[in-house]
C-alpha cells in the first residue's frame, strides 16, 4: 500500500471522480476526509470505505465558502491529527455561450472551481509547510485550453493550472508537491448529463475509443499523492485515453 498512515482530504468526494479518488486513497492505506456539499453521498462513501476495512469521515463542506473550508480542516486535524494529501476535486459547470452567459453562472463556476481550490490549497499549505511534507493534486480539465460554451469553466480550470504552478514553485523546498490532472472524458454523473449526440462526438475524439473510468483517473491521483512522486511537481497531466495527442 502506497499511502499507509497518510491523511487525505478529497473535496467533491460524494460521487463521480471524487468518490473514485477517495476509495482508491483509502485502499492504499490513507485515512480519508470525504468532503462534499451532499453530505449523505459523502456518508455513503465513508460506509463503503469502512466496509472494506479503511478509515474515513464524512464532512459537509462547500469549498466556495472559506468558513466551511476552515471547519473542514479543523475536523480533519481533530480526527486524524494532520493533513498530508489535499485533492481539490469539487467542480461544477454551467455551460452556455459567452455572449449570453449570466453573471451568476460566471461567479458560481469561478467560486467553486477556482476560489474553492485556492481556499483549500492555502489551508493545506499552512499545515504542510509546518511539517515539511505534502501532496496537493488539483483536478483541472482539458477544457482549460478553451472549449466552446465553457468560458466560465475553461477560465476556472486555466486558473487552477496557474495556481498549481505557482504553488509548486513556492512550496517545493518545503517538501510539498502540487500537480494538476486534466481528465479528458470520464464516465460520471457530470458527463452523463450531456446529450447522447455530444457523448458520441466526445468519445469519437478519444484514441482509446471509450470514456475513462473514475478508477483509471484515481490511479494517477494515488501515484501523485504518494512518496514515489516526490520529484514530480508543477505538472499538468492529461488522463484522457489519448484525446489530444
Ligand atoms: P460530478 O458532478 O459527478 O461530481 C462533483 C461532486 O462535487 C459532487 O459530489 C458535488 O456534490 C460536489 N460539489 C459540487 N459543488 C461543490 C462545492 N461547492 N463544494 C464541495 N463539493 C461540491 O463531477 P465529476 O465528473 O466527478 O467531476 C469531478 C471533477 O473533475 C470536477 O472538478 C470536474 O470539473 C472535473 N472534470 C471532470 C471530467 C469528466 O469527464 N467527468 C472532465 C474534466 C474535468
Amino acid at each position: 500500500m502506497k499511502l499507509t498512515n497518510k491523511v487525505a482530504i478529497v473535496t467533491g468526494a460524494g460521487r463521480g471522480l471524487g468518490k473514485g479518488i477517495a476509495l482508491k486513497l483509502a485502499a492504499e492505506g490513507a485515512k480519508v476526509v470525504v468532503a462534499d456539499v451532499m453530505v449523505d453521498n459523502a456518508a455513503a462513501v465513508v460506509a463503503e470505505i469502512a466496509a472494506a476495512g479503511g478509515k474515513a469521515i464524512a464532512v459537509k463542506a462547500n469549498v466556495a465558502d472559506k468558513n466551511e473550508v476552515a471547519a473542514m480542516f479543523a475536523k480533519a486535524v481533530a480526527e486524524f491529527g494532520t493533513v498530508d494529501i489535499m485533492v481539490n476535486n469539487a467542480g461544477i459547470n454551467r455551460d452556455g455561450q459567452l455572449f449570453k452567459m449570466s453573471d451568476e453562472d460566471w461567479d458560481l463556476v469561478i467560486g467553486v472551481n477556482l476560489t474553492g481550490t485556492f481556499y483549500c490549497t492555502r489551508a493545506a499549505a499552512q499545515i504542510m509547510r509546518e511539517k515539511g511534507y505534502g501532496r496537493i493534486v488539483n483536478i483541472s480539465s482539458m477544457s482549460w485550453l478553451g472549449n466552446f460554451g465553457q468560458a466560465n469553466y475553461a477560465a476556472s480550470k486555466a486558473g487552477v493550472v496557474g495556481l498549481t504552478k505557482t504553488a509548486a514553485r513556492e512550496l517545493a523546498k518545503k517538501g510539498i508537491t502540487c500537480n494538476a490532472i486534466c481528465p479528458g472524458f470520464i464516465d460520471t454523473d457530470m458527463t452523463r448529463g450531456v446529450p447522447e449526440k455530444v457523448w458520441d462526438i466526445m468519445v469519437g475524439k478519444i484514441a482509446a475509443g471509450r470514456a475513462g473510468s473514475a478508477e483509471e483517473l484515481a490511479n494517477v491521483v494515488a501515484f501523485l499523492a504518494s512518496d514515489e512522486a516526490a520529484y514530480v511537481t508543477g505538472e499538468v497531466i492529461n488522463v484522457s485515453g489519448g484525446m489530444v495527442l
